[in-house]
């Protein structure tokens, strides 16, 4: 087991939220986690139009309206728009963020419909396909609008095989979704539709992971030992922000 000191769940801008609420709703890495981080890097005015595609829950969502005062289009798929919609109620934005249920590869969205676009925690569920960001998510964001993601991934592609001690829980899931910083660049790069403005490995992938192993939840429960056997050593969690052309 991973030994680390837990770092409180704190962020750095306006608003602390309540951990059993943020416990309660984590559907893997603390999503608020990774935007926080991120936060410093999104250039979101009050009155903007964001898109938080595979928003699960709606932390992100939430986060974003809090925030930054944007309106956000709150869209997943394993998520009803119904329970988004009571999340959002109870938390005071339910003017400004809008629940959606659609699939990443059919949203129901006018074109550079939006001021930007962000993904946290998804995006590799659909991203991975070659042309999906060329053809599915850079066109409903305006041009010189932001397109921020955030996945989970690996510090390196297991080229030589998968460690041995990740090989029982290597699923076909896994084997498509994660991937390097490099391997996502070099995807993003070879996109006509976006310029690369950063693609990094996150620092906050340690405390990330940490709460979501805390938390009472079956999969949580599931991942400790995932961890422990090489995720903590050869996992990372990737951000990438880029501007649509
Ligand atoms: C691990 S959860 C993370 C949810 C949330 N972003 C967070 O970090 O708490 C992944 C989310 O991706 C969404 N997702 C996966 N495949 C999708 C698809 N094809 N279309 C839309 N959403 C999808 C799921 O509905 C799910 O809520």
């Amino acid at each position: 087991m991973h030994t680390e000191e837990i770092v409180p769940m704190m962020y750095t801008r306006n608003n602390q939220y309540d951990t059993s609420f943020v416990k309660e709703n984590l559907m893997g890495p603390n999503a608020l986690r990774m935007i926080d981080e991120l936060a410093k890097s999104l250039k979101l005015e009050k009155g903007m139009r964001v898109l938080d595609l595979g928003c699960g829950k709606g932390l992100t969502s939430i986060y974003l309206a809090k925030e930054f005062g944007v309106t956000v289009f709150a869209t997943d798929l394993w998520i009803g728009a119904s329970e988004n919609y009571e999340r959002f109620k109870a938390m005071g934005v339910d003017d400004i963020v809008v629940p959606i249920h659609a699939e990443a590869h059919d949203l129901p969205y006018a074109q550079e419909y939006f001021d930007a676009a962000v993904s946290i925690d998804a995006y590799h569920y659909f991203g991975v396909e070659p042309d999906y960001l060329e053809k599915h998510f850079a066109p409903l964001v305006k041009k010189g609008g932001q397109i921020i993601v955030a996945v989970p991934g690996l510090k390196e592609e297991f080229t030589a095989g998968v460690p041995a001690g990740l090989a029982p829980y290597w699923c076909d899931d896994m084997k498509n979704t994660l991937h390097s910083r490099e391997w996502w660049q070099d995807l993003w790069k070879a996109s006509t539709a976006v310029s690369i403005k950063e693609c990094k490995e996150m620092t906050c992938f340690r405390e990330a992971w940490q709460d979501w192993l805390t938390c009472d939840h079956e999969f949580a429960r599931k991942d400790i030992g995932m961890m422990a056997d090489g995720g903590w050593e050869h996992f990372n969690l990737v951000s990438m922000i880029a501007i649509k052309r």
